[in-house]
């Protein structure tokens, strides 16, 4: 009996303990007088995310509800307190000028029980910063050129894939889903070398795998609330988020991959052979280089990221482009007389050169990213405290997560007026001078920004001049207007982009 009650009396000390600790928690800003939304105990400020709201939704309604009240407001990452910028200034600093304090994401990572997270978008510190040195040669202008070719190859079978469809099929059809199978095929092609089909086959092995990253987790929502708000402990209680079979896919494809390449002398100009070369240490200059040679699971976490940001960001967007231009006969007229044109101009050449100076092109995309950020929000960790230059009471503590609301500022009408309209004047070099780097973050900004910025913008726009030069895209019965978004982090429409298409 005196046993009992001593292990009832410490269980409930130990769970009043847990409660008290988590009750400071959930009153971190509380204490701090920093304006906030009350969160739910278990929660948050993301109730009802993945039930009824998106990610998007959730931050554009933080930010709309405490803009203007201060550089930041305090918001809850599920039990974890973390920092929302407000203010175009604090944003410049933790993403350019104070890079130095903010360069880590603090996301979960844990390369030995769940080799695929160990990337450079999760990885952090010294080991993120010797990858992207070493990584960024490899989305130079020069091998975006190299790659251009490739992409126009895809570009063909997109165009055989839509005329097939065309011969059997009615006029409309999801441009989601067939923008996700060009940009797969591109992104295998190049960052992999391997051909996937997914164009004449729907059900090809990658097409399969992309649906799968995009659409399964390993977890539930509570053991994934867990591992995001500890991800530390969750690393040291040895978890992992990959489901087992797509880490066995790509373990698998890359160590084929690498094994055939090495066996038959193959050297191409791609990603894959530059992850080879990290593998064979070949970047070592001095035995006290920061980087080590990269193992293969290490090379094929690397071929992963390349793959999953590469694919479905641009094919999102793509599809996003179309329906807007779908909306819109004027704009997608205007925009494929420049094709035309341009083309024209370059001796009927569709070239690299040719592409970059779509000016037009350039503008669509951009205000497709302003209204539709894939990433409505970037994330940083502070490595140190922060005290907000001229704010003495706005401090961000040591390893606290600091979001910064995208979505919000791409749909401020102080920075863009009349925000739910389509327009892509408000990306005319004049007036994109007047307004701050900061105001415009689909691919991030500073040292962190998105490595493949221009390989995503190349892919898009080879699609798009393929596409509008053949076709006319009108929306239909099917499509969904307005959008309805995905109740996800990234900004994903439900359903599809169902719209209608005939030769022009
Ligand atoms: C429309 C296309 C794309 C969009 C909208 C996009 C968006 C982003 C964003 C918002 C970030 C975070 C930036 C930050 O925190 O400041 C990012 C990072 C990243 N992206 Fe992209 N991306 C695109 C295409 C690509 C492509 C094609 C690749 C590779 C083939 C790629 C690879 C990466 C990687 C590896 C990172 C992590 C960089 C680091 O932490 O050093 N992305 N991307």
């Amino acid at each position: 009996m005196f046993v009992l009650t001593v292990l009832l009396a410490t269980l409930l000390a130990f769970v009043s303990f847990l409660y008290y600790l988590l009750h400071q928690r959930m009153n971190y800003w509380r204490y701090r007088g920093i304006p906030h939304d009350p969160p739910h105990f278990l929660a948050g400020n993301l109730k009802g995310l993945l039930k009824t709201r998106s990610f998007a939704e959730i931050l554009l309604e933080i930010y709309q509800h405490h803009r203007g009240t201060g550089p930041f407001c305090g918001y809850y990452l599920f039990q974890r307190p973390a920092v929302l910028v407000l203010d175009r200034a604090l944003i410049k600093n933790i993403l350019i000028k104070d890079f130095h304090n903010f360069a880590d994401r603090g996301l979960f990572h844990n390369e030995r029980d769940d080799p695929l997270t160990g990337h450079l978008f999760r990885l952090d510190g010294s080991k993120w910063r010797g990858l992207r040195s070493k990584l960024t040669p490899t989305f130079s202008t020069g091998k975006m050129k190299f790659m251009f070719p490739t992409i126009l190859k895809v570009a063909d079978q997109l165009m055989n894939a839509v005329e097939k469809r065309l011969a059997v099929d009615a006029c409309v059809w999801d441009w989601k889903d067939m923008m996700a199978c060009f940009t797969t095929d591109v992104i295998g092609n190049c960052a992999f070398g391997i051909e996937c089909n997914s164009l004449q086959d729907p059900n090809a092995e990658f097409r399969v795998m992309g649906r799968k990253i995009i659409g399964s987790r390993r977890h539930g929502a509570l053991i994934n609330a867990f591992i995001n708000s500890f991800p530390n402990l969750a690393r040291r209680l040895r978890m992992a988020i990959m489901p087992q079979d797509i880490t066995d896919f790509f373990l698998r494809v890359v160590r084929q991959n690498v094994e055939y390449r090495e066996r038959n002398c193959v050297h191409a100009n791609d990603f894959m052979s530059i992850l080879m070369d990290l593998n064979k240490g070949k970047h070592l200059k001095s035995e006290n280089d920061q980087l080590r040679a990269l193992s293969v699971s290490e090379m094929t976490a690397q071929a992963f990221v390349f793959f999953v940001a590469g694919f479905e960001t641009s094919a999102t967007t793509m599809a996003f482009a179309l329906y807007e231009l779908a909306l819109q006969q004027d704009i997608q007229n205007r925009l494929r007389l420049e094709i035309e044109e341009t083309i024209k101009q370059h001796n009927d050449d569709f070239t690299y050169e040719c592409m970059e100076d779509m000016q037009y092109m350039k503008q669509v995309l951009a205000e497709t990213q302003r209204k539709y950020p894939i990433a409505p929000n970037l994330m940083r960790q502070a490595a140190n405290d922060y005290m907000v230059p001229g704010h003495p009471k706005y401090t961000i503590k040591k390893g606290m997560m600091v979001t910064i609301p995208t979505i919000g500022i791409h749909y401020d009408p102080d920075i863009y007026p009349e925000p739910d309209k389509f327009d892509p004047t408000r990306f005319t070099p004049n007036v994109v001078k007047q307004r701050e780097s900061v105001d415009w973050l689909p691919f991030g900004d500073g040292p962190r920004n998105c490595i493949g910025t221009r390989f995503g913008m190349m892919q898009m726009r080879c699609g798009l001049v393929y596409l509008l030069r053949q076709y006319k895209f009108t929306t239909c019965e099917k499509t969904q207007i307005p959008i309805v978004y995905q109740k996800t982090f990234p900004l994903f429409p439900q359903g599809g982009i169902y719209l209608k298409v005939e030769r022009v």
